[in-house]
């Protein structure tokens, strides 16, 4: 029988999640992969919906980079969403969104269309509990070591996203 404290399914808010890193070939499809994990384990995925997008649009199209996706892989996270620019119909279509690092949020934060869009601008490290960061490092001129260390801050930060939403905090 379940517990009078289990949070009910209905008792969360409906939240949609825009990852945005630089690119969106590295830090943001990787968010979105290992958060889109934790929410089908849960059985959420019908109230929270996820998505990234890249500040820049270079790599439109492009799968993760194949170093990203092996790393990951390595850790049970299947990347397969395919590279797109944001834009400002995302401030309408998105709850949160969520910058990678400062610069990130700063080009978030000129495309916004309102203020009201510019409040929904938060950053990733922010959810973080274990890992001491203020920022994702961008890992692409970087060896494995920096393909790890983004996936231990994205997973501590999608963990903390989670419980944040469950905790109607989010
Ligand atoms: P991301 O990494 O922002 O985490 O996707 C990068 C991907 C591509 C480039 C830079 C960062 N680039 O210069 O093409």
């Amino acid at each position: 029988m379940k517990s009078a404290t289990t949070t009910k399914y209905h008792d969360i808010k409906p939240t949609r999640i825009l990852f945005v890193c630089l690119g969106n070939i590295c830090r943001s499809p990787t968010a979105d992969g290992i958060l889109h994990h934790l929410v089908e384990l849960e059985g959420l995925q019908d109230i929270i919906t996820i998505d990234s997008a890249g500040t820049y649009g270079g790599h439109a199209g492009e799968l993760p980079d194949s170093r990203m996706r092996q790393h990951a892989r390595k850790r049970g996270y299947e990347l397969t969403h395919h590279s797109r620019r944001v834009i400002s119909a995302d401030f309408n279509r998105f709850d949160l969104l969520i910058a990678m690092d400062d610069h990130n949020f700063q080009d978030l934060t000129y495309l916004a269309p309102t203020i009201e869009g510019q409040k929904k601008i938060r950053r990733m490290t922010d959810f973080c509990s274990t890992m001491k960061t203020d920022h994702v490092p961008d890992p692409y001129y970087e060896g494995a070591a920096g393909f790890e260390l983004v996936l231990d801050i994205l997973e501590d930060a999608c963990n903390g996203i989670l419980k944040g939403i469950k905790e109607g905090r989010i």
